[in-house]
Protein backbone atom coordinates (compact mmCIF):
# COMPACT_ATOMS: atom_id res chain seq x y z
CA UNK A 1 0.00 0.00 0.00
CA UNK A 2 1.65 3.37 -0.83
CA UNK A 3 1.63 5.59 1.83
CA UNK A 4 0.79 9.52 1.08
CA UNK A 5 3.42 12.29 2.13
CA UNK A 6 2.99 15.78 1.95
CA UNK A 7 6.06 17.12 -0.69
CA UNK A 8 7.05 20.68 -0.52
CA UNK A 9 9.71 20.97 -3.61
CA UNK A 10 11.63 24.60 -2.85
CA UNK A 11 13.60 23.54 -6.26
CA UNK A 12 17.09 23.83 -5.03
CA UNK A 13 20.00 24.37 -7.63
CA UNK A 14 21.55 20.50 -7.02
CA UNK A 15 25.07 20.38 -6.28
CA UNK A 16 25.95 18.47 -9.65
CA UNK A 17 25.12 22.13 -11.53
CA UNK A 18 28.04 23.25 -10.21
CA UNK A 19 30.20 20.79 -9.87
CA UNK A 20 32.17 22.41 -13.40
CA UNK A 21 32.69 25.89 -12.07
CA UNK A 22 33.47 25.00 -8.82
CA UNK A 23 36.43 22.51 -9.88
CA UNK A 24 37.87 24.74 -12.27
CA UNK A 25 37.87 27.52 -9.91
CA UNK A 26 39.26 24.76 -6.91
CA UNK A 27 42.00 23.82 -8.90
CA UNK A 28 43.16 27.37 -10.40
CA UNK A 29 43.42 28.53 -6.03
CA UNK A 30 45.94 28.16 -4.16
CA UNK A 31 45.82 25.85 -2.20
CA UNK A 32 43.66 23.81 -4.23
CA UNK A 33 40.66 22.82 -2.74
CA UNK A 34 37.01 21.47 -3.30
CA UNK A 35 34.01 21.50 -1.83
CA UNK A 36 33.13 18.30 0.41
CA UNK A 37 29.64 18.36 -0.84
CA UNK A 38 30.53 16.87 -3.83
CA UNK A 39 31.54 13.14 -2.08
CA UNK A 40 28.37 12.36 -2.06
CA UNK A 41 26.68 10.79 -5.59
CA UNK A 42 25.56 7.60 -5.75
CA UNK A 43 28.90 5.59 -4.98
CA UNK A 44 30.39 8.30 -2.75
CA UNK A 45 27.11 8.16 -0.55
CA UNK A 46 27.71 4.23 -0.26
CA UNK A 47 30.85 4.29 0.68
CA UNK A 48 29.85 6.91 3.24
CA UNK A 49 27.58 4.33 4.57
CA UNK A 50 30.17 2.09 4.69
CA UNK A 51 32.60 4.63 6.92
CA UNK A 52 29.93 4.79 9.15
CA UNK A 53 30.43 0.81 10.18
CA UNK A 54 33.89 1.33 10.27
CA UNK A 55 35.46 0.06 13.48
CA UNK A 56 37.73 3.19 14.00
CA UNK A 57 34.73 5.52 12.76
CA UNK A 58 33.60 6.09 16.34
CA UNK A 59 30.65 8.87 15.57
CA UNK A 60 28.17 7.47 14.14
CA UNK A 61 27.82 4.42 16.17
CA UNK A 62 28.59 6.84 19.63
CA UNK A 63 26.04 9.12 18.77
CA UNK A 64 23.52 6.03 17.93
CA UNK A 65 24.22 5.26 21.74
CA UNK A 66 23.35 8.49 23.10
CA UNK A 67 20.37 9.08 21.06
CA UNK A 68 18.60 5.80 22.10
CA UNK A 69 19.88 6.21 25.79
CA UNK A 70 18.48 9.89 25.80
CA UNK A 71 15.30 9.69 23.88
CA UNK A 72 13.36 9.64 26.61
CA UNK A 73 14.80 12.57 28.45
CA UNK A 74 14.73 14.62 25.08
CA UNK A 75 11.13 13.69 24.90
CA UNK A 76 10.47 15.17 28.34
CA UNK A 77 11.98 18.42 27.11
CA UNK A 78 10.46 18.61 23.87
CA UNK A 79 7.27 17.52 25.42
CA UNK A 80 3.97 16.58 23.53
CA UNK A 81 3.25 17.43 19.93
CA UNK A 82 6.58 18.17 18.93
CA UNK A 83 7.34 18.70 14.91
CA UNK A 84 10.36 16.85 14.46
CA UNK A 85 11.93 18.54 11.36
CA UNK A 86 14.91 16.52 10.43
CA UNK A 87 17.71 18.09 7.92
CA UNK A 88 19.37 16.60 5.54
CA UNK A 89 16.74 13.09 6.25
CA UNK A 90 19.36 10.99 4.41
CA UNK A 91 20.08 9.73 8.30
CA UNK A 92 16.35 8.76 8.99
CA UNK A 93 18.13 5.93 10.52
CA UNK A 94 18.44 7.94 13.79
CA UNK A 95 15.55 9.59 13.83
CA UNK A 96 14.45 5.99 14.21
CA UNK A 97 16.02 6.14 17.24
CA UNK A 98 13.48 9.28 18.31
CA UNK A 99 9.77 8.56 16.88
CA UNK A 100 8.95 6.14 19.45
CA UNK A 101 9.76 8.14 22.55
CA UNK A 102 8.68 11.07 21.02
CA UNK A 103 5.87 10.55 19.37
CA UNK A 104 5.94 13.76 17.81
CA UNK A 105 2.74 15.34 15.83
CA UNK A 106 4.40 15.60 12.65
CA UNK A 107 7.78 14.56 10.72
CA UNK A 108 9.30 16.79 7.85
CA UNK A 109 12.51 15.59 5.97
CA UNK A 110 14.72 18.60 4.27
CA UNK A 111 16.72 17.48 1.72
CA UNK A 112 19.06 18.87 -1.75
CA UNK A 113 18.61 15.19 -2.82
CA UNK A 114 14.84 14.94 -4.11
CA UNK A 115 15.19 10.57 -4.83
CA UNK A 116 16.55 9.93 -1.65
CA UNK A 117 14.60 12.13 0.36
CA UNK A 118 10.97 10.68 -0.96
CA UNK A 119 12.66 7.17 -0.40
CA UNK A 120 13.57 7.76 3.04
CA UNK A 121 10.29 9.80 3.32
CA UNK A 122 7.80 7.38 2.00
CA UNK A 123 9.62 4.25 4.11
CA UNK A 124 8.95 6.61 7.70
CA UNK A 125 5.31 7.17 6.60
CA UNK A 126 5.02 3.10 6.07
CA UNK A 127 6.77 2.01 9.30
CA UNK A 128 4.77 4.51 11.51
CA UNK A 129 1.27 4.78 10.36
CA UNK A 130 0.54 7.34 13.31
CA UNK A 131 3.08 9.38 12.00
CA UNK A 132 2.18 12.86 9.64
CA UNK A 133 4.95 13.00 7.15
CA UNK A 134 6.04 16.01 5.41
CA UNK A 135 9.04 16.11 2.55
CA UNK A 136 10.97 19.45 1.79
CA UNK A 137 13.59 19.42 -1.24
CA UNK A 138 15.46 22.45 -0.33
CA UNK A 139 18.99 22.92 0.41
CA UNK A 140 19.30 23.99 4.15
CA UNK A 141 22.84 25.39 3.94
CA UNK A 142 21.14 28.45 2.61
CA UNK A 143 18.70 31.23 3.43
CA UNK A 144 15.38 29.58 3.26
CA UNK A 145 11.53 29.17 4.49
CA UNK A 146 9.13 26.69 4.24
CA UNK A 147 5.38 26.42 4.48
CA UNK A 148 3.80 26.37 8.17
CA UNK A 149 1.97 23.28 7.79
CA UNK A 150 4.93 21.27 7.22
CA UNK A 151 6.99 22.73 9.75
CA UNK A 152 4.26 23.17 12.48
CA UNK A 153 3.99 25.01 15.74
CA UNK A 154 6.69 23.58 17.83
CA UNK A 155 9.85 22.92 15.52
CA UNK A 156 12.01 20.56 17.02
CA UNK A 157 15.08 20.52 14.56
CA UNK A 158 17.80 17.64 14.45
CA UNK A 159 21.07 17.97 12.78
CA UNK A 160 22.82 14.55 13.89
CA UNK A 161 26.07 13.04 12.77
CA UNK A 162 28.41 16.30 13.00
CA UNK A 163 27.76 17.41 9.97
CA UNK A 164 28.25 21.02 11.76
CA UNK A 165 31.79 19.86 11.61
CA UNK A 166 32.07 20.79 7.41
CA UNK A 167 31.55 24.36 8.28
CA UNK A 168 34.28 26.87 9.85
CA UNK A 169 32.98 28.00 12.87
CA UNK A 170 32.77 31.44 11.53
CA UNK A 171 30.14 29.75 8.84
CA UNK A 172 28.83 27.02 11.26
CA UNK A 173 27.55 30.34 13.31
CA UNK A 174 26.02 31.68 10.26
CA UNK A 175 24.43 28.42 9.67
CA UNK A 176 22.72 28.39 12.72
CA UNK A 177 21.55 32.15 12.54
CA UNK A 178 20.09 31.13 9.40
CA UNK A 179 17.71 27.84 11.51
CA UNK A 180 17.27 31.17 13.75
CA UNK A 181 15.50 32.90 11.30
CA UNK A 182 14.05 29.81 9.88
CA UNK A 183 12.14 28.51 13.27
CA UNK A 184 10.13 30.29 15.59
CA UNK A 185 10.26 31.49 19.50
CA UNK A 186 11.29 28.59 21.60
CA UNK A 187 11.99 26.09 19.05
CA UNK A 188 14.54 23.13 19.70
CA UNK A 189 17.08 21.97 17.71
CA UNK A 190 19.04 18.90 18.78
CA UNK A 191 22.37 18.66 16.98
CA UNK A 192 25.13 15.82 17.06
CA UNK A 193 28.38 17.18 17.49
CA UNK A 194 31.82 15.74 17.70
CA UNK A 195 34.62 16.10 20.18
CA UNK A 196 37.98 17.20 20.83
CA UNK A 197 39.71 13.61 21.79
CA UNK A 198 43.38 12.16 21.24
CA UNK A 199 44.72 12.95 18.07
CA UNK A 200 45.24 9.10 17.39
CA UNK A 201 41.66 8.19 18.02
CA UNK A 202 40.86 11.18 15.89
CA UNK A 203 43.50 10.35 13.27
CA UNK A 204 42.55 6.42 13.03
CA UNK A 205 38.59 7.28 11.96
CA UNK A 206 39.77 9.00 9.05
CA UNK A 207 42.59 6.24 8.32
CA UNK A 208 40.79 3.42 8.81
CA UNK A 209 42.47 -0.21 8.24
CA UNK A 210 40.22 -0.96 4.90
CA UNK A 211 40.63 2.25 3.56
CA UNK A 212 37.19 2.87 2.94
CA UNK A 213 38.23 6.16 3.78
CA UNK A 214 40.53 6.50 1.02
CA UNK A 215 38.49 5.32 -1.42
CA UNK A 216 35.60 8.19 -0.76
CA UNK A 217 37.84 10.85 -0.53
CA UNK A 218 39.19 9.26 -3.92
CA UNK A 219 36.18 9.13 -5.34
CA UNK A 220 36.20 12.75 -5.66
CA UNK A 221 38.23 12.27 -8.48
CA UNK A 222 36.68 9.70 -10.02
CA UNK A 223 33.38 11.44 -9.90
CA UNK A 224 35.15 14.48 -12.26
CA UNK A 225 36.12 11.77 -14.65
CA UNK A 226 32.59 10.73 -14.83
CA UNK A 227 31.03 13.92 -15.40
CA UNK A 228 33.10 16.07 -16.67
CA UNK A 229 35.77 15.89 -20.01
CA UNK A 230 39.69 16.12 -18.11
CA UNK A 231 42.37 13.89 -17.36
CA UNK A 232 42.64 13.08 -14.00
CA UNK A 233 44.47 9.95 -13.28
CA UNK A 234 43.06 9.01 -9.55
CA UNK A 235 45.73 6.39 -9.33
CA UNK A 236 48.15 9.03 -9.18
CA UNK A 237 46.92 10.52 -5.89
CA UNK A 238 46.70 9.41 -2.31
CA UNK A 239 44.42 9.90 0.36
CA UNK A 240 45.84 11.98 3.36
CA UNK A 241 43.76 12.64 6.61
CA UNK A 242 45.29 14.62 9.32
CA UNK A 243 44.22 16.50 12.98
CA UNK A 244 45.22 19.81 12.43
CA UNK A 245 45.21 20.78 15.83
CA UNK A 246 45.79 24.94 15.81
CA UNK A 247 42.55 25.17 13.71
CA UNK A 248 40.35 21.94 15.44
CA UNK A 249 39.66 19.84 12.87
CA UNK A 250 40.27 16.78 10.53
CA UNK A 251 41.32 17.95 7.42
CA UNK A 252 41.13 15.34 4.28
CA UNK A 253 43.21 15.93 0.83
CA UNK A 254 44.29 14.24 -1.87
CA UNK A 255 48.16 14.53 -2.43
CA UNK A 256 49.99 13.91 -5.40
CA UNK A 257 53.34 12.15 -4.62
CA UNK A 258 54.61 13.12 -7.71
CA UNK A 259 54.68 16.44 -10.08
CA UNK A 260 52.26 16.04 -12.77
CA UNK A 261 49.61 17.97 -15.38
CA UNK A 262 46.17 17.40 -14.79
CA UNK A 263 43.51 19.08 -17.51
CA UNK A 264 39.53 19.85 -16.56
CA UNK A 265 38.32 20.68 -19.99
CA UNK A 266 40.41 23.61 -21.70
CA UNK A 267 42.10 24.19 -18.05
CA UNK A 268 45.99 22.58 -16.96
CA UNK A 269 46.61 22.84 -13.97
CA UNK A 270 50.20 21.46 -12.23
CA UNK A 271 50.45 20.11 -9.14
CA UNK A 272 53.91 19.92 -7.67
CA UNK A 273 55.44 16.48 -5.67
CA UNK A 274 53.36 16.60 -2.96
CA UNK A 275 51.10 19.16 -3.84
CA UNK A 276 47.67 18.55 -2.23
CA UNK A 277 44.26 19.28 -3.49
CA UNK A 278 42.16 20.23 -0.02
CA UNK A 279 38.63 18.06 0.09
CA UNK A 280 37.55 18.18 3.44
CA UNK A 281 37.47 19.98 6.80
CA UNK A 282 36.07 18.21 9.61
CA UNK A 283 36.21 20.46 12.96
CA UNK A 284 35.98 19.47 16.54
CA UNK A 285 34.88 20.94 19.30
CA UNK A 286 34.75 21.38 23.19
CA UNK A 287 31.49 21.00 24.92
CA UNK A 288 32.09 24.54 26.27
CA UNK A 289 33.18 26.14 22.67
CA UNK A 290 30.08 24.96 21.11
CA UNK A 291 28.22 26.03 23.11
CA UNK A 292 29.04 29.35 23.13
CA UNK A 293 29.43 29.47 19.39
CA UNK A 294 25.12 28.67 19.52
CA UNK A 295 24.58 31.46 22.25
CA UNK A 296 26.37 33.81 19.81
CA UNK A 297 23.37 32.73 17.19
CA UNK A 298 20.70 33.09 19.65
CA UNK A 299 20.24 29.54 20.78
CA UNK A 300 20.40 28.84 24.34
CA UNK A 301 21.84 25.75 25.88
CA UNK A 302 19.15 23.22 27.51
CA UNK A 303 21.04 19.80 27.71
CA UNK A 304 23.77 18.12 26.60
CA UNK A 305 24.64 14.13 26.91
CA UNK A 306 27.71 12.25 25.70
CA UNK A 307 29.30 8.88 25.86
CA UNK A 308 31.57 7.45 28.64
CA UNK A 309 34.56 8.49 27.30
CA UNK A 310 33.61 11.62 25.58
CA UNK A 311 34.05 10.96 22.00
CA UNK A 312 30.46 12.18 21.18
CA UNK A 313 27.90 14.94 22.05
CA UNK A 314 24.46 15.80 21.48
CA UNK A 315 23.01 18.96 22.54
CA UNK A 316 19.69 20.53 23.56
CA UNK A 317 19.17 24.11 22.57
CA UNK A 318 16.35 26.38 22.53
CA UNK A 319 16.07 29.38 20.17
CA UNK A 320 15.91 32.73 22.22
C1 LIG B 1 29.51 13.74 7.39
C2 LIG B 1 30.97 15.59 7.69
C3 LIG B 1 30.21 14.36 9.58
O1 LIG B 1 33.38 14.76 9.05
O2 LIG B 1 33.24 12.79 9.93
C4 LIG B 1 33.68 10.94 7.30
C5 LIG B 1 32.35 13.08 6.73
N1 LIG B 1 34.60 12.34 5.96
N2 LIG B 1 34.88 10.46 6.94
C6 LIG B 1 32.90 13.64 9.10
C7 LIG B 1 33.51 12.13 6.68
C8 LIG B 1 35.43 11.31 6.13
C9 LIG B 1 31.79 13.26 8.11
N3 LIG B 1 30.64 14.24 8.17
Amino acid sequence: MATAIHFHDQHPQTHSDSLREESLLGFARTPKAISPKFFYDHRGSELFEQICRQPEYYPTRTEELILRRAAGEIAEIAGHNANLVELGSGASRKVRLLLEALHPSSYLGIDISRDFLLSSARRLAADYPWLEVHAACADFSQPMSLPEDALGEQPLAFFPGSSIGNFDPQEAQAFLRNLYRLLPDGAGLLIGVDLIKDIEILEAAYNDQAGVTAAFNLNLLERLRGELDCDIDPGRFEHQAFFNEAESRIEMHLRSPEAQLVRIEDAHFAFAAGETLHTENSYKYSLDGFVALAARAGFEAQAVWTDRQRLFSVHYLQRR
